[in-house]
């Protein structure tokens, strides 16, 4: 197994919001951000808790929570503080690297004062054997005689987006908890031991800040620091985690970092991608699999990811569409525990998804387009704010943008389709199914035109579909085609729950409803628009979608007046034109690849492509694997790397209208991996092979030329196998790990 760490020299106070993301650490219960040591809330630390929500006020939105921060460290050496960025002038090295192949985040500044070099080391890392911990050690090196004070503390003066959350604070030694005005809290406990030649420690408590003061006489060349273990806890533990857990600081650093090398190696042992012929390509992808992996929700019953990861509060600390329709498929294809998970708190946020279709004046089940906790919408329904004249603008994606209870289905059936594990329809994931069809089927209408004198088919009228920049257009081909899916699959899951005889099923007595939502199902899927198609075979994205206005991405950003300006909605300078933000009728072939020609694929493609500002990190990908999809991977390989590489190269929006928007891309990696074994290897579930002790996939792989080979593992049906496919042969075997 090969060693990557990706590394940046120098060091450049602008660069604290981008690295922040790029080095991140994490254990799936939190994330913590690669910011240095010293900073205060100004430069962005975050211990990022998922699952855990708050709404500071009513003019503010709802977000996720940050700990206080046990990592927060400050240096003096004979009285000087030598702290970033305050002392950057006095840096002579800085290097902040991160391993992946062990999960440790390190860094290396040497200052350079009056009377020599001062090197400060620090490791750490976010345990991946015991969830809520956090490790660090902290070493210092001068290479001449001094007297020096670290002072080590748990800052409770977090950085917020829509904050402050922590109306009140109990400080005690060796903790801080942070509580919520409806009670809920964080608390974070650590604890340090000094190493070097210690003089004495004192403790230095503010309000919101458990500081300790160590005092050290410093030999020259004889490093001194201390090491930490802290514990991050919160009041609703006991609701998300299988096993809540309590601070134990019987746990010592070296015994944590030896299970967290042992974990990390058997992790890669099953899960690197090699990409012979491509290093670049090989780091990226690896990267992105670890960053998946970091923010894994494993220690939960029903969780699931945010858009932006655990990298901190930018959409809310919210779960969007690209857990189900972009994530998933790593989940399911490597660690099927993890993509039950996720699943699960789809069946969770049932309760809420109810009462919006109610409270939006739908039947069924209409998800959360920002979900919280128990499926709550976090959605505003002024999203953005218009530069010019500083107002909230109405945007229409909690609404209007019908199409996620369709991706919660679709996640669904590829769980069922690559484990064969149907459990989870028998665990509330038919009832969402099921509630799913019914929202869709509330969603139908058909409108009589005079000259017709007949009603059309079967419309949905008034949605967002992936691309936002056209808001309330009727007929978009993706989410007419999902609905349909969830049609079509809600069928295949009714006949499933009919044949199910175990005797404590809860579909028995299978209700009659149930048979008239099949026989109704039968009925209305024929009468359904799926999408017009114009003579070249490209599938219009939503009823007059061809009648705006034909001019490049680059004419429509000439138009704009100010750069931060947003391109959507009514008065954007993409509404009336033919510019799209992201994949849209792309990703509708992609999802649905096998009902179109090759031609067609191809054809729309050629449309959309030119016409997409990809303004969303989840478009890439969709393109490039429609690209390896038409035989295509050289074209493709750019869609690839850009989607792998999203957080590794250097950030193209950061921020809008003086708003942190930056953060990791989740969706942009777990495209990347899609990418990779759907689109280069080609893999396809075989959907009548009943081969016995054969798995029912295979592989049509089209590789870019410039690699040799691909090798990854998969599990799938409950046993783990490795490919290697190369330009010319597949290999695929069962693997006994
Ligand atoms: C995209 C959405 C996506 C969201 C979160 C938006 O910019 O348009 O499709 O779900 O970001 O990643």
């Amino acid at each position: 197994m090969k060693e990557i760490i990706i590394k940046e020299v120098n060091y450049d106070e602008e660069n604290y919001a981008h690295f922040g993301t790029k080095f991140l650490i994490g254990n799936g219960y939190m994330g913590v951000r690669g910011s240095m040591e010293e900073y205060g809330a100004k430069h962005m630390p975050a211990v990022n808790i998922a699952g855990v929500y708050n709404q500071a006020s009513s003019e503010k939105w709802r977000e996720s929570l940050n700990a206080p921060n046990p990592f927060f460290i400050r240096l003096k050496i004979d009285g000087e503080e030598l702290s970033l960025p305050n002392s950057s002038d006095k840096v002579v090295f800085h290097e902040q690297s991160l391993d992946i192949t062990k999960g440790i985040h390190v860094r290396k500044t040497i200052f350079k004062t009056a009377k020599g070099n001062v090197t400060v080391e620090t490791e750490r890392f976010a345990g991946m054997t015991h969830f809520n911990a956090l490790a660090l050690k902290y070493s210092v090196t001068a290479d001449y005689d001094c007297v020096s004070s670290i002072t080590s503390g748990i800052d409770g003066e977090v950085w917020d987006i829509n904050g402050p959350h922590f109306v009140n604070f109990e400080v005690e030694e060796n903790s801080v908890k942070g509580i919520c005005e409806n009670g809920v809290s964080v608390m974070t406990s650590a604890k340090g031991v000094p190493f070097g030649d210690m003089i004495g420690t004192k403790s230095a408590n503010e309000e919101k800040t458990a500081q300790n003061i160590i005092s050290f006489n410093a030999k020259k060349d004889a490093a001194f620091g201390l090491t930490k273990v802290a514990f991050v806890q919160t009041s609703i533990d006991e609701k998300i985690s299988k096993e809540p857990q309590k601070p134990n600081f019987l746990l010592k650093y070296d015994t944590l970092l030896e299970e967290q090398k042992q974990y990390w190696k058997d992790f890669w042992q099953e899960n690197f991608v090699e990409i012979e012929g491509d290093e670049k390509a090989e780091t990226a992808l690896n990267y992105s699999i670890y960053s998946l992996q970091i923010i894994a929700p494993r220690h939960a019953n029903a969780l699931s990811i945010p858009a932006r990861g655990l990298s901190g509060q930018v959409y809310k600390g919210a779960v969007f569409w690209d857990t189900d329709m972009f994530m998933l498929d790593y989940f399911i294809l490597n660690d099927p525990e993890t993509a039950k998970i996720l699943l699960k708190y789809r069946v969770d946020g049932l309760k809420g998804a109810l009462e919006k279709a109610d409270r939006e004046g739908y039947n069924g089940a209409f998800y959360a387009w920002e979900s919280h906790e128990d499926g709550i919408e976090a959605c505003s329904k002024f999203n953005v704010t218009d530069i010019f004249t500083g107002r909230a603008v109405r945007t229409y994606f909690d609404d209007k943008q019908v199409h996620i209870s369709s991706a919660i289905v679709y996640g669904i059936k590829k769980y069922i389709k690559l484990t064969g594990d149907t459990s989870i329809l028998f665990e509330g994931g038919f009832d969402v199914i099921v509630e799913c069809a019914n929202f869709y089927l509330s969603l139908l209408t058909s409108r009589v035109f005079p000259k017709m004198g007949e009603p059309r088919k079967l419309e949905i009228l008034d949605v967002v579909g992936p691309d936002e920049y056209h808001e309330r257009v009727n007929n978009n081909a993706y989410t007419n085609r999902m609905a349909k899916f969830v049609f079509e699959f809600t069928l295949e899951v009714l006949d499933l729950a009919k044949k199910e005889t175990k005797k404590d099923s809860p579909l028995l007595p299978f209700p009659e409803v149930l048979n008239d939502l099949k026989n109704g199902l039968k009925k209305i899927i024929p009468d359904m628009i799926d999408f017009a198609v114009n003579d070249e075979g490209v599938i219009e994205q939503f009823d007059g979608y061809f009648d705006l206005e034909d001019v490049s991405v680059d004419v429509v950003r000439s138009r704009l007046k100010d750069p931060r300006e947003y391109w959507g909605g009514s008065n954007g300078v993409a509404y009336p034109t033919q510019i799209i933000k992201q994949a849209d009728v792309v990703t509708m072939l992609a999802m649905f690849k096998d009902e179109f020609e090759k031609e067609i694929m191809k054809a729309n493609l050629d449309y959309y492509e030119p016409r997409t500002e990809h303004g969303s990190s989840l478009s890439a990908c969709m393109y490039g694997l429609l690209q390896c999809f038409c035989g295509m991977p050289d074209t493709a390989y750019p869609m690839f790397l850009k989607s792998a590489e999203v957080d590794l190269a250097a950030p193209k929006k950061l921020w809008a209208g003086g708003i942190y928007i930056g953060g990791s891309h989740p969706a942009s990696w777990g495209g990347a991996y899609q990418m990779l074994v759907y689109g280069f290897a080609g893999l396809k579930h075989n959907k009548d092979q009943k081969s016995k002790g054969k798995p029912n996939i295979s592989f049509d792989p089209h590789l870019p030329k410039h690699w040799k080979s691909i090798s990854f593992h998969l599990t799938i049906q409950g046993k783990k196998y490795k490919a290697k496919i190369t330009h010319k042969k597949v290999v695929f075997d069962e693997v006994k790990i």
